[in-house]
Order: structure tokens, then C-alpha cells, then sequence
């Protein structure tokens, strides 16, 4: 029962109980008397009433000071949306108070943060999205949205890489069980974000439902066991796109959710601290691969060079695993492209040139790990591509491998579990029931030094 509805309901059973002869064993007379108010506060802990069923957080920039509280609903639905947020210990924690007890007041540091609205398409459903602002690294922090809502947490991101960064990775989601309960599986592992490397819901830019159903499921279920949110960080995918390829507009659900991450184009990097940059891409279907997406790359890759954990996130595979790699010409000469030409063509030189650890892979729906490659060979020192993006959906593997770069591939559904501890990364494939499928560890980026194995 949604927790308005619960309200609600706690209220009239009271008010029921309250006016017959059970409660009070009276005559009909005294039972009509209307019940106080108080006296029902005083039985029924308030309810909190306003719990937007779409919350999550996101970043637009540095994960280590900001965060991004972002909910679809419509204009005027609580009477305050301000937000108000605190890192204060008491304010994270308060403590817990006895029934009866008096409260102690407490002098609590509260900013406050008014969400900008704008429109979400094909409704009347408003974006509601507030950037939180100069916040303190690596800390705990509460928020609430008006008076109304409950206290909801986050941590951000630490300023340094001290301990170990954990995150999970997947894509293809979907809105089917099987998503929801590989969300779980995630949300258990406590990771402090998670990436979604495209095909989210399959909106496929036509399905509002679709859109808000997956934030909603994401909303529900990926919290982790301290009872922080955990945020999303996406990469586009074709199902976001109406006919999976074309202009920006045609990421009809994609762009009014994370155009702060996304301004301009499809492809960005976000970037923790002096230890972590995500590049994600976009694999042809707003920005084109070659062109001004390569030469961005080439320049963002080179930039980053020093970090020690520089992971690529990318929507249609280098490497596939389920479709055919390899282009053919049709019989009227034309050439037809196979799955990954293009980013093989012109993003795998760019690994392989900068060294890039690992690439996050997805669009196959299957589980799949490379051998470390450079140049489609193997070489110890080379960039490892792990897929394919079965968070919540599936597809048999090619039992062939015609690139001959595969370790392992397998129709199970998977998320990733990644763990970063000094210059070492551990990447583990998790099966539905949160075993673990895989294991592989990837160390030194720099140049010549480079390791991968499994
Ligand atoms: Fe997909
Ligand atoms: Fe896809």
C-alpha cells in the first residue's frame, strides 16, 4: 500500500474505531462525539506524505561536492518542495527518541536548495531537479523535500581514493521482474553508484510508461543497506532513441531526465577526484562515432592520462558477442557494416594508444569478458571490454568467435561489481542470484605496464 494511501487508511480506521461503541463502551450519543485531532496524532506516528515514487539521484559534475536530486511529478503536488539538506552527524543520525520523551532541540546547520522545473514530454508531468551544491567530500548527508517527505541519505564521493570505490555496471534493463530483482541484487552490494550503459526501459523514445516505470523500479529498489540512495549515472542507448539512431530531439525521454550530465551531446566524461574518470559515449545514436566524437575522445583520453582509473562506458560493442562483427557487401556491392566497425575503426586505436583499462560494454544482452587486447590481439598489457548488457534482458552468445577475442560469454542474466583498491581493480560478474560468475582483475594503466587477467 502506497504510504498516502496507508495514511490515509491508518487515519480512517481510527476515526472508525474512534466512533463506535468498541473503542469507547459508551451509548450512541458520546460516540458521535468527533475524535480530537491530537488525540490521534498522539496514537498514529505521522506518515510522511509526500514520497515521490520517481527520487534518484544523478551528478552532472564532481560526485565528490555535488549531487542531483531529481524526481518526475506535477507542479503543486506538495505544498513545498524546497529541498533541505544537512551533513550534520545529528541531522544524519538523529537519535532515537523514546515514546513520551520530550525532544531535545538540537542546533542543526540546514541549506536549502529550490528544485527548478521543467517539462517531461507527452504529459503534464514536470522534471523536478535540484543541484545540491558545495558539499563536503565523503560524507554522509540527509535530505528532505518540504516539510512533508521523509529524510532520505546519500554520500558523496571521497576527494581522494584512500579506500576502496566500489560501483556496479550493467545494461539493458527493461521494466520486467527480472530487471527488478537484479536491482536488488546490485542495491545489496553497496556500491556507491551505479552506471547503466544504455537501454534503460525501452522507452525507444515513444513509451512514456515505459520511461517513468523504469525510474520508478530504480527508485524502489536500488538503496542501499544503510538506506542511502544510490545514484545513477547513464550512458544512451538506441532503445532510448525513436528508431534507435537520429537527432538529439528523438531521445524523446533521455535528454529532459539528463541533459545536466549531457548538455550538448551525447558523450561526456565525469570526473572523481584525482583517481576515477568515466568516459561515456555515445555509440552512433545522437552523436556520430567518427568525426567530432573521436577527435573529443583522442583529447579527453590524453587529458587523463594520469589518472589511475580511466573506464570507458559505451552503449553498442567493439567486441560483440551475440551479433556478427564482421561487415560483408551486399550482392549490389553495397557494404554492409558489422556490429562494432565503427567504434573497432576509429575508438579502439584510442584505447589502445592511452592504455585504457577496461571498457564497459553492453547491447548484446548476454555475459561476456575479452582476453586483453591490443588491436584485436591478445597482449597482457591491453584493454579488457567486459559485457553485454543483461541487467534485464537476454540473448544466446555467437557460438562462433570470429575475432577469436573471447575468454567467456554466457546467456546468464549479470551485473558487474567493480572494486578499486589503490591501482589495482577487481570487475565481478554477478549472476542472478548474486553469485559470482567471474572474477577479473585489471592493475597499472600506464604504458607498456599494463595487466589483465582472470
Ligand atoms: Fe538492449
Ligand atoms: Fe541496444
Amino acid at each position: 500500500m502506497r504510504q498516502s494511501s496507508r495514511r490515509l487508511f491508518i487515519s480512517s480506521s481510527f476515526a472508525t474505531l474512534g466512533t463506535g461503541s468498541f473503542l469507547l463502551g459508551q451509548d450512541e450519543k458520546m460516540n458521535s462525539t468527533p475524535v480530537p485531532e491530537s488525540f490521534l496524532r498522539k496514537l498514529v506516528p505521522e506518515i510522511p506524505s509526500f514520497q515521490p515514487s520517481t527520487l534518484f539521484l544523478t551528478w552532472h559534475k564532481d560526485p565528490t561536492t555535488t549531487m542531483v536530486v531529481q524526481w518526475i511529478g506535477t507542479a503543486g503536488e506538495t505544498a513545498d518542495n524546497t529541498i533541505a539538506f544537512s551533513d550534520e552527524p545529528a541531522a544524519v543520525h538523529p537519535p532515537r527518541r523514546e515514546p513520551g520523551a520530550r525532544s531535545q532541540p538540537v542546533n542543526l546547520t540546514w541549506r536549502t536548495q529550490k528544485p527548478v522545473a521543467s517539462p517531461y514530454p507527452q504529459c503534464d508531468f514536470k522534471v523536478f531537479r535540484a543541484e545540491l551544491t558545495g558539499l563536503r567530500p565523503g560524507r554522509d548527508h540527509v535530505f528532505k523535500i518540504g516539510r512533508s517527505s521523509p529524510s532520505y541519505r546519500f554520500r558523496t564521493m571521497p576527494s581522494k581514493a584512500n579506500d576502496t570505490i566500489t560501483f556496479v555496471s550493467g545494461g539493458d534493463c527493461g521494466i520486467n521482474q527480472a530487471c527488478l530483482d537484479n536491482n536488488v541484487i546490485a542495491a545489496r552490494q553497496d556500491p556507491m553508484f551505479a552506471v547503466v550503459g544504455g537501454d534503460l526501459g525501452y522507452d525507444n523514445g515513444r513509451s512514456l510508461e515505459a520511461s517513468i516505470a523504469f525510474i520508478r523500479n530504480y527508485s524502489s529498489t536500488m538503496v542501499d543497506s544503510s538506506g542511502r540512495l544510490i545514484p545513477l549515472i547513464p550512458c544512451i542507448g538506441n532503445h532510448e532513441v525513436n528508431g534507435g539512431y537520429g537527432a538529439r530531439e528523438k531521445a524523446t525521454f533521455f535528454y529532459p531526465l539528463f541533459d545536466g550530465l549531457f548538455p550538448e551531446t551525447g558523450y561526456n566524461t565525469l570526473d572523481f577526484g584525482d583517481y576515477l574518470s568515466l568516459v561515456l559515449l555515445d555509440t552512433n545514436h545522437t552523436s556520430k562515432v567518427a568525426g567530432a566524437q573521436t577527435e573529443w575522445l583522442d583529447k579527453a583520453l590524453a587529458a587523463r592520462k594520469d589518472l589511475p582509473h580511466t573506464i570507458v562506458v559505451n552503449h553498442i560493442p567493439a567486441y560483440p558477442s551475440h551479433r556478427n562483427p564482421v561487415g560483408k557487401v551486399s550482392k549490389d556491392g553495397k557494404k554492409l557494416y558489422g556490429t562494432g566497425e565503427d567504434q573497432r575503426e576509429h575508438w579502439v586505436p584510442l584505447f589502445d594508444k592511452h592504455r585504457v583499462p577496461v571498457v564497459l560494454e553492453h547491447h548484446e544482452h548476454t555475459f561476456k569478458r575479452t582476453k586483453p587486447l591490443i588491436g584485436g590481439m591478445q597482449n597482457d598489457n591491453g584493454v579488457l571490454y567486459l559485457g553485454d548488457g543483461s541487467w534485464g534482458r537476454l540473448r544466446i552468445p555467437r557460438p562462433d568467435d570470429q575475432l577469436n577475442v573471447m575468454v567467456k560469454t554466457s546467456d546468464d542474466f549479470h551485473i558487474s561489481m567493480h572494486r578499486f583498491q589503490g591501482a589495482e581493480r577487481f570487475h565481478l560478474a554477478l549472476g542472478s542470484t548474486g553469485k559470482v560468475m567471474d572474477v577479473a582483475r585489471t592493475g597499472q594503466r600506464k604504458l607498456g605496464i599494463v595487466t589483465a587477467g582472470g
